[in-house]
Order: structure tokens, then sequence, then C-alpha cells
């Protein structure tokens, strides 16, 4: 994506020194685009669970370079495995629900482990956090790819009338190393010229909706309205959305999808209005181990003064306000679950395929249990 005419991942090694990571510290955006520089395995953890990066993907990647610079930090040490285990459990408890992040970090103990010197050991980890991103980026690009279709066939439906896309949270750019996942078939839409425009949700607590999307579809140029997040129901019966597209931090194989929260109440309403319902996703995001979402996928509860207080760009200064009793008790879910039934398909770096077992494991055959 570019910002200012260049193009930026929402990762990269430093060019002239690779033993810093460079991030775009999320938390400034969409007043400020501030470069934060990660050095150690701590910066990491203080990254992935402040959200200075977050999102599914780039929590991932960040975690692959994460045990890249725990390798670093191992190769003085006499027991380099041990500290790199130790990191590895440390860099997996800073979020709970995301997926990606304990995918990448296994990835890389898997990696790591066929090194049989510091040396080797760190080059590998380098190595392979690399094609972590790397492949995060041309993973989105491919749902892009094939998300695309799917604007493609109701644009041509609607005598080429812009296509309305409801999407909840950031499941774009920011959220990944580059294109995203929910965003990345309405910029490959904007890009082939076919009209859309969506209707983004501000996304309480945290405001991912109106801080990060609006920002990078105002980047790209996608025409876009930011709309509250119980507004999206009312929008739907009055015909005013074609489709909703939203990403996923986990994916059962089964087809349950935990995604921000407010997610199911969307899928519920797409559901009554019989709206297409998309889920969009890699296939780093799917949980192979989780049969029942409902039950078993950790929803991470965050710190309740997200809710009560509410930050802004207030007089050249961000600002944070309380909106509620001093003493009001609060609570911060920050995920729900989307049971699969409600969902009209999963867009993925193979295909479209229906949330449904069957359907998903012939996409992925390889992960099909013997
Ligand atoms: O808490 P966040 O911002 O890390 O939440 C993740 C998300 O951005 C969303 O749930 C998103 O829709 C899926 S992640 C690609």
């Amino acid at each position: 994506m570019k910002i200012n005419g260049i193009h930026y991942r929402t990762i990269w090694p430093h060019p002239s020194d690779e033993r810093t990571i460079r991030i775009i510290d999320q938390r400034h955006l969409p007043h400020r685009f501030v470069v934060e520089d990660l050095v150690s395995v701590q910066d990491v953890f203080t990254a992935i669970r402040d959200m200075h990066v977050r999102g599914a993907g780039l929590i991932g990647a960040t975690a692959g370079y994460g045990m890249y610079l725990a390798a670093l930090e191992a190769s003085d040490s006499k027991s380099i495995d041990e500290c790199i285990e130790k990191a590895a459990a440390k860099l997996k408890s800073a979020r709970p629900t995301a997926v990606n992040l304990s995918w990448a970090v296994d990835k890389q103990l898997e990696a790591i482990s066929t090194g049989t010197s510091a040396r080797e050991k760190i080059s590998i980890a380098l190595q392979t956090a690399k094609e972590i991103a790397d492949s995060d980026a041309e993973y989105c690009r491919r749902i892009g790819e094939h998300g695309v279709m799917l604007i493609e066939n109701i644009s041509r439906r609607k005598g080429g009338k812009p296509v309305n896309i409801l999407t909840h949270c950031n499941a774009g750019w920011l959220a990944f190393v580059d294109h995203g996942s929910a965003t990345a078939p309405i910029y490959a839409a904007h890009d082939k010229g076919i009209a859309v425009h969506v209707w983004v949700d501000e996304t309480r607590p945290r405001n991912q909706g109106a801080a990060l999307t609006c920002w990078e579809l105002g980047n790209h140029g996608v025409p876009h309205t930011l709309i509250t997040d119980n507004a999206g129901g009312y929008l739907m019966q009055q015909g005013q959305v074609d489709l909703v597209i939203v990403g996923s931090d986990r994916t059962t194989y089964t087809g349950d999808v935990a995604n921000k929260v407010g997610t199911y109440l969307k899928a519920l309403a797409a559901y009554d209005n019989n709206i297409p319902f998309y889920v969009a996703l890699p296939s780093s995001t799917i949980d192979w181990e989780t049969e029942d979402g409902v039950k078993e996928i950790p929803i991470e509860q965050r710190d309740p003064d997200e809710v009560k207080l509410v930050e802004g760009w207030c007089e050249d200064e961000v600002k944070k306000v309380r909106i509620c009793p001093e003493n009001t008790p609060a609570a911060n879910y920050a995920f729900d679950i989307t049971p699969a039934r409600l969902v009209t398909g999963l867009i993925t770096e193979r295909g479209i395929c229906n949330a449904h077992r069957d359907s998903i494991l012939k996409l992925f055959p390889e992960k099909q249990k013997r």
C-alpha cells in the first residue's frame, strides 16, 4: 500500500541493520504516521500486547520476527534452546484469540530446531520470519483475486452501479503485511474499475474501523462511509448493503468464525435480510484442532478503560475522555464467534469454500487427519 506515494508494508527489517525490525505503530493512526523500531523480544511482546501492531496476519508476522530476535538474544546464552522456548511461550501469551500468533511461533520453533549452531539458528529464524511475512502478503493478494469475482457478479447484476459492501473492524492492509483479507477483494475491484462503496463500522471500543479502515480506504481512494456499529442492520433492511465481508482472528476447521466483537450481530442481520456474508482469511488463521468455536475459542478480555474512555484528536493532540460515570463497571470482550451456519462462504488463498468441514478440507486436503 502506498502512503504519500511510497510503498510500505506494515513490518520490515531495517534496511541497514537487520537486527532492528520496523513497524508502523498503529496506536497513532489516523492522526500521525509513526514508525517504531523493535530490537528485543520484550519490544515485540509489548507491541503485540498493547496493539502497536494488531490484526491476525500482522500479529503472526510480528511474532515471526520476534522469534528471530529471540534467536539473536539466545545466542549469548549457554542454554540457547531453553531461551528460545521461553521467548516462544512469552510471545504466545501476548494475545490469546488470534491463532496466527501460535502458528507463527510454532513454525519458527520447528525451523530453528534444525539449526546446529547459534549462527545457523539465527540465519534460519531470519529467513523463516521473512517467509512468514512474504507468504502473508501473497496469500492476501490471492484472497483479493478470488474474492473480486463475488463483487464483479454483483456489479454486473446491478448494471455497474456501485456495489455496497459492509465491513467490520480492520481486516485491511494494516491487519496483515500487505493487501489485507476483507479489503483485498475490495482493493482488487476498485483497481479493476468496478464501482464499490464501503460501509465502515466504527468498531467500538478501539474504533479500528473509524481510525484504520477509513484511513486505508481513503489513502487508496476507495469511496466509503463511516457508520456507527449499530447502523448496519437498518442499512441491510433498506437494501443498502449488497455484501458483507469481514476478516477473522481464528476460524475453526468446521467453519466457526472468531472475529472482532460485533461481527456475530452483523451476521445475524445479514442472515435475516438474505445478504451474503463472507469471511476472508488466509489459511494461517484456520485452527485445525478446534471443532466448536463457541465453546472452545478463548475470547480475549481487555482493559475495561477501553470501553469507558474514548480517544480522539482535539486541538492538535490526542485526548482521552470518559463517557460514563467514573465508577461504572465495564466489561471488554474483544471478540465474538459467528457460527458456521451464518457464514455464506470463506474466501481463502486457495479459493472460496463453504464454512463447512468437508468444504474446507477439500481446499486443504493435507490437513485431513488420517
Ligand atoms: O483486536 P485487533 O484489532 O487485533 O482485532 C483483530 C481485527 O482486526 C479484527 O478482528 C479483524 O477483523 C480480523 S484480523 C484480520
